[in-house]
């Protein structure tokens, strides 16, 4: 069988341990989803049919599921703090061109005619990376209030910030799930890059990581 390494057709975009992370994080954040918009939506009496499932009532799921979350954003910003770094600097970077991109964005999602950029992130995810991190965060931090505080106006506000930050994360995130899932033409073959072995066949990478890709190769042939 041939070797991954001798493989020429397919590029490593994230690593197994990012690629772990990733999957921890949308495994919690879409049981947060699911148990949040249950209780939101008025269904505290009943069990969701997570709730039903597993025998814990959704609001000690959602509480689980909030330290779960808590902790894997500890482990990014200790264990993880180079990554985290690194996704962050690519996140705010910003080049001659990006408008272009992103004028040319909603039509060459249906095309897979982009525009050309130079980083790791398309200007696109840069935006929804920013978006995602801020909201999860005051989701975080408004979610151990919560729990902390007994009632009274603080306990109000919390709860406001905490339900306008669901609203605003979720279509985002559902639009990354759209667009990852490589369902769009312009996109397709991107879930490769993060799941079943990470491997993204060249011309993907090509169509939609240009300049990373040629960054990604100088570096290999040193
Ligand atoms: C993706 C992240 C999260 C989402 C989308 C989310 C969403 C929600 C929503 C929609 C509610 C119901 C608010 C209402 O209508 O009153 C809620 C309640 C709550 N959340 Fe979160 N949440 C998230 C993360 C967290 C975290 C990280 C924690 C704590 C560590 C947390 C703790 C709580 C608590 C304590 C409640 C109140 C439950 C109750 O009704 O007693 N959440 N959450
Ligand atoms: C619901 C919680 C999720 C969160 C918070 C999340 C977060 C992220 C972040 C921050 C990235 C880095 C770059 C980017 O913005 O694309 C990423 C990449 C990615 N995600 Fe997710 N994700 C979630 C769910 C999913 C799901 C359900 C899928 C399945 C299709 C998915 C597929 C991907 C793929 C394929 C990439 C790699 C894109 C690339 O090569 O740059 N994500 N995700």
């Amino acid at each position: 069988m041939t070797r991954q390494a001798e493989r020429t057709d397919v590029v490593e975009r994230y690593t197994r341990p990012t690629r772990w992370f990733h999957a921890l994080t949308y495994l919690t954040v879409l049981a947060l989803l699911a148990t949040g918009w249950w209780l939101t939506t008025g269904h505290e009496g009943r069990p969701s049919m997570l709730a039903t499932v597993t025998g814990v009532p959704d609001v000690t799921l959602h509480t689980y599921a909030g330290w779960t979350l808590t902790g894997l954003a500890v482990a990014a910003v200790t264990v993880g703090a180079r990554a985290a770094r690194t996704f962050l600097a690519e996140s705010v970077r910003a080049d001659r061109g990006d408008l272009r991109w992103l004028r040319r964005w909603p039509v060459a999602a249906l095309t897979g005619r982009f525009a050309r950029h130079d980083g790791h992130f398309d200007p696109g995810q840069r935006i929804a990376n920013l978006i995602v991190t801020v909201l999860l965060a005051a989701l975080i931090g408004t979610g151990i209030g919560l729990l902390a505080v007994d009632g009274g106006p603080a306990f109000v506000w919390l709860q406001r910030i905490h339900r306008w930050s669901t609203y605003l994360v979720t279509p985002v995130l559902l639009g990354h799930i759209l667009i990852a899932s490589g369902v769009l033409p312009g996109y397709r073959g991107v879930a490769r890059g993060m799941h079943l072995g990470g491997k993204l066949r060249v011309e993907v990478a090509r169509r939609i990581w240009p300049g990373w890709l040629e960054l990604h190769n100088k570096r290999a042939r040193k």
